[in-house]
């Protein structure tokens, strides 16, 4: 019997943005995320008699994101050699009040339900590989905790895998949603785009430091040196947007406040650090001890902000 395959949401904190090999989704760069408890997908495969459908928290999808999963279904049984029309039941719990794009859980989730169904006995490197070809950053949400996706060269050797899936730093993610309105470029796009500027390739230059960097911040357990790393990381594949040819931004008014009041606040003694991904809102990464002051500073100068705090999520597993 298939089970409903569960999904958690990551967060870059080293950032995926540029591909080497658009059908393979193979990346220019290695990247690195935390893995979220408060977010993410389930998702269960049953057979279909009439055609594949996909039906995300009860509606059938159409359009779209429906043809998004249809041609990755279709992918999948074509590498396995496996046949038969399929109805995808999701169901998102991903609030949108976190502004936080989906398709990192739902693609891992995703990948996870057709193995299930078709019985394939997969490992979780191999599970990676394939949640890839959907959504590259889903590569990720196959684990827990930190996960490092190491670029690679071709299908095999581009995958996900565990840092630390039991991280004893005390870390914490607040998601803010400043900004409700659908993003205009996807990610896809923005980074296709990216590579317009003339800042791409000294970033991709320093990607294998910075990686380096971040996996030694991981290691030694500190906080500020993976705060100040990931706010960098964020602030260049941001600067590389505004500097491609034609330029671009995701990045709305509000985000320029919240940015100025991260550094605001840490001026004042409680440290935090921003990323911020292929949207306007921003996600503040801070201590247990400074959860309540970030929180309270943000919803004073935002009166509608929504805010979500989140830590460490586990791996996908099995419902049923
Ligand atoms: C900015 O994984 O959504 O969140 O592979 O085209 O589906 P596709 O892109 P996607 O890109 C994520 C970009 C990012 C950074 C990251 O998660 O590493």
């Amino acid at each position: 019997m298939a089970k409903t395959v569960r999904a958690h949401t990551n967060i870059a904190l080293i950032k995926y943005w540029g591909k080497a090999d658009d059908q393979l989704r193979l990346p220019l760069m290695s990247s690195l995320s935390m893995t979220l408890d408060q977010f993410y997908t389930d998702t269960k495969i049953k057979p279909s008699t009439t055609g594949n459908h996909f039906f995300l928290n009860n509606v059938e999808q159409t359009g779209q994101s429906a043809q998004r999963v249809f041609t990755y279904l279709k992918k999948l049984q074509q590498h396995f050699n496996v046949t038969g029309p399929l109805s995808v039941y999701s169901t998102n719990h991903v609030p949108t009040a976190a502004g936080l794009a989906s398709s990192s859980s739902a693609f891992a989730a995703l990948a996870g339900a057709f193995c299930s169904y078709y019985q394939l006995d997969v490992t979780r490197k191999e599970l990676s590989c394939l949640a890839r070809l959907g959504s590259g950053s889903a590569s990720r949400s196959i684990y827990g905790g930190f996960a490092v996706w190491q670029k690679g060269t071709d299908n095999a050797s581009s995958y996900a895998y565990a840092l630390d899936e039991k991280p004893q730093m005390d870390l914490h993610l607040l998601a803010i949603e400043l900004n409700q309105q659908p993003k205009k470029l996807s990610s896809t796009g923005g980074m296709k785009q990216a590579q317009s500027s003339p800042l791409f390739k000294p970033w991709l230059a320093r990607n294998e430091q910075e990686m380096a960097a971040m996996i030694a911040a991981i290691k030694e357990n500190d906080f500020t040196k993976l705060g100040q790393l990931a706010e960098l990381n964020a602030s260049e594949m941001h600067a590389i947007n505004l500097t491609a040819q034609p330029g671009f931004t995701y990045f709305e008014p509000d985000t320029i406040r919240a940015i100025k009041l991260v550094a605001q606040l840490r001026a004042c003694g409680v440290e935090c650090y921003y990323t911020i991904d292929a949207g306007p809102n921003v996600k503040v990464l801070c201590q247990l001890r400074n959860v309540k002051d970030v929180t309270n500073s943000f919803v004073s100068v935002f009166k509608n902000a929504k805010i979500v705090n989140a830590s460490f999520g586990p791996g996908i597993s099995c419902l049923d």
